[in-house]
C-alpha cells in the first residue's frame, strides 16, 4: 500500500508497478521498473487489459484508492465530501468490513431480541405472578415455617430440623423435633392455588445477634390468588398464638441472644403462690401503677423502667411469685443468673438491651456479681459478671417500651448499697420463710375446707421452733396428698431443710 504514496499522485497506482516493486530488489529489476514506470506515464493502449488481467491472477486485496476522484471530491465538496467519499471507498467496498459489519448488525440484534424476550417474560411475570418475601428477621418467619411443617397438602423433599433440646438438672434431658420445611423450593397447593415456596440463606450475611445467616422465604403464586398470602399468614399466625395462649414464655441466654426454653409453659395462676398477707397485692399494684404511667416518664424524660429486688431465704417463693406475676400481667419472662459460669459484662449488656417485647427481666442470685474474689464453682469457673458491670448493664438500659426488672437473693447482705439506688432498685420487699398466716393458706389450697386441722398444723408448727420454708411445706403436702392427717403427722420432718420424703 505504502507504495500507492510512494509512488506519487496520477496513475502510479497501476496494478503493474505494484506487482513490480514487490519484485524489485536489484538494479536491473530498477531499470526495468523505470521503464515500467515510463511507460505507465504515456497511458499505454493495453492499460485496461494489464490491469484486468493483473486482476485475475492477484488476489482480491484490498481496494484500491481512487485518487483522482478523492482530489476531485476535495476541492468540489470540501473536506467533508473528502472524508465521506473516503469512508464509502474504504468501508463499503471492502468485503472484510463488509462481512464484520453484517455479524456486528446480527450480534446486536440478536441481543436487542434476547432483551426483549426477558423484558417481555418479566412483564408476564409482573402481570401474571406476584411474591412475597419473608426475611428470617421477621416474626412471621417462624410462625410460617411452623405452618408449613405442619400443612398437609404440600410436596417438600428438604426437610430441617429444629430441635429444642433441654437438659435438666437432674442430667436427663427432654427433646423435641420439628421438622421444618428446609431450603431449597417447595410446591403447596393452599386453597385451591399453587405456591411455590423458597428458601434461601443469603451465603455471606450473618445474622450478628444470633450468629445465623440470614434467610428469606419467597412466596410465588399467580396474581388472581395474591389474596391468599394475606390468609395464609394471618393462618400461620393464629395457629402460632393458640400455642402460646394462656402460657408463658420463659426466655434464657443463649450466646447473645435469648431464647425461649422449652415449649411456653403454662401460665401459674398467681393464687397458687402464697406470700405473707398484702405483700403480693402491693407488688402487683405498684407494677400495674407503673405501666400505666407511660406518658408521665416520657414527658419528664426518665427513662422509662423500674427495678424489684426479692430478697429472703431460698424456697419462700421468690422465682415462682415472679413468673406467676408475669402470667398475671400476660406478659413473658427473661431469666438470667448473675453465678451462670460465662456471663460476662458485655453479654450482660447486650442481653438486657434487647429483651425481647412484652417481657420482665428476672436476674437470679444478683448477689454473684459483688463476691468475685471467692466466687469459683465446683468446676473452678468464676462467674465474669462484675459489680460495675452489673450497675452500667442496669443504668443503660435503653428501651423506648418499659423495662421491669426483678432481682433476687438470698444474700441481701452482701449488696452493694450503690445498687439500691432508686432507678436500679425502686422496690424491695423481703419474701421470708413461712408466717403463721401463710401456712394455714398453703394447708388449705392443698386439703380444702379443712380449716379446723390447718389451725391445729399452724400450732403444731410452731411448737416446732424451727423456720420452715414455703418450699418444704408444699413437699410435705405433695408427698401426703389428699390425707391432711399423715401431713400432721409427718410435721417433724419439716425440722430438716432439706428432708427426703
Ligand atoms: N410462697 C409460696 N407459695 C407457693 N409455692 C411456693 C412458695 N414458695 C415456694 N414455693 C414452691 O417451692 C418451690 C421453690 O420455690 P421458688 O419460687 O423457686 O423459691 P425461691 O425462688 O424463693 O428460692 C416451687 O416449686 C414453689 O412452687
Ligand atoms: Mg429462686
Amino acid at each position: 500500500m505504502l507504495s500507492f504514496f510512494g509512488s506519487g499522485s496520477g496513475s502510479a497506482a497501476s496494478p503493474t508497478s505494484v506487482s513490480s516493486s514487490s519484485s524489485s530488489s536489484s538494479t536491473p529489476d530498477l531499470q526495468q521498473t523505470e521503464s515500467v514506470n515510463e511507460t505507465t506515464t504515456t497511458p499505454p493502449p493495453s492499460s485496461s487489459t494489464i490491469s484486468s488481467s493483473s486482476s485475475s491472477h492477484i488476489p482480491p486485496g484490498p481496494p484500491k484508492l481512487d485518487f483522482e476522484q478523492l482530489s476531485q471530491t476535495h476541492s468540489e465538496q470540501g473536506i467533508s465530501g473528502a472524508a465521506n467519499n473516503l469512508f464509502n471507498q474504504v468501508v463499503l467496498s471492502n468485503p472484510y468490513f463488509a462481512a464484520g459489519g453484517g455479524l456486528m448488525l446480527l450480534g446486536t440484534s440478536l441481543a436487542l431480541a434476547r432483551q426483549g424476550i426477558q423484558r417481555a417474560s418479566s412483564f408476564v411475570y409482573r402481570q401474571m405472578l406476584v411474591d412475597l418475601e419473608i426475611p428470617s428477621k421477621d416474626k412471621s418467619y417462624m410462625w410460617f415455617l411452623e405452618w408449613m411443617s405442619q400443612y398437609k397438602q404440600r410436596s417438600s423433599r428438604h426437610l430441617s430440623v429444629e430441635t429444642s433440646f433441654v437438659q435438666h438438672d437432674n442430667g436427663a434431658s427432654t427433646t423435641t423435633f420439628s421438622l421444618v420445611p428446609g431450603p431449597g423450593k417447595h410446591l403447596i397447593k393452599y386453597k385451591g392455588a399453587y405456591m411455590l415456596i423458597n428458601r434461601e440463606r443469603s451465603g455471606k450475611l450473618l445474622d450478628m445477634t444470633s450468629g445465623t445467616p440470614f434467610e428469606t422465604v419467597t412466596l410465588t403464586t399467580l396474581y388472581r390468588d395474591r389474596a391468599l398470602f394475606q390468609d395464609l399468614l394471618t393462618e400461620a399466625k393464629t395457629m402460632a398464638l393458640k400455642a402460646s395462649e394462656g402460657k408463658t414464655v420463659i426466655y434464657t441466654s443463649w450466646g447473645p441472644e435469648w431464647r425461649p426454653f422449652g415449649q411456653p409453659k403454662k401460665k401459674r395462676m398467681i393464687d397458687s403462690v402464697i406470700l405473707d398477707s398484702g405483700i403480693k397485692e402491693g407488688i402487683v399494684d405498684d407494677v400495674r401503677g407503673f405501666l400505666k404511667s407511660g406518658k408521665w416518664y416520657f414527658e419528664r424524660g426518665i427513662p422509662y423502667r423500674r427495678g424489684y429486688l426479692l430478697y429472703g431465704p431460698p424456697g419462700s417463693g421468690k422465682t415462682s411469685f415472679i413468673q406467676a406475676l408475669a402470667g398475671e400481667l400476660d406478659y413473658n419472662i427473661c431469666i438470667l443468673n448473675l453465678s451462670e459460669a460465662n456471663l460476662t459484662d458485655d453479654r450482660l449488656n447486650h442481653l438486657m438491651n434487647h429483651i425481647p417485647q412484652r417481657s420482665l427481666l428476672l436476674l437470679e442470685d444478683i448477689d454473684a456479681a459483688f463476691n468475685q474474689r471467692d466466687q469459683t464453682d465446683s468446676s473452678g469457673y468464676k462467674s465474669g459478671v462484675t459489680f460495675s458491670g452489673l450497675l452500667n448493664a442496669l443504668d443503660g438500659v435503653a428501651s423506648s417500651e418499659e423495662t421491669i426488672t426483678f432481682m433476687t437473693t438470698n444474700h441481701p447482705e452482701k449488696l452493694d448499697p450503690a445498687i439500691l439506688r432508686p432507678g436500679r432498685i425502686d422496690y424491695r420487699m423481703l419474701i421470708d420463710n413461712a408466717s403463721p398466716y401463710q401456712i394455714k393458706e398453703m394447708f388449705l389450697r392443698f386439703y380444702e375446707g379443712e380449716s379446723e386441722k390447718a389451725d391445729e398444723f399452724v400450732a403444731k408448727a410452731a411448737e416446732l421452733g424451727v423456720a420452715i420454708s414455703t418450699a418444704q411445706l408444699q413437699g410435705l403436702f405433695v408427698y401426703n396428698k389428699n390425707d391432711p392427717q399423715a401431713a400432721l403427722d409427718m410435721i417433724e420432718t419439716l425440722k430438716t431443710p432439706n428432708h427426703v420424703f
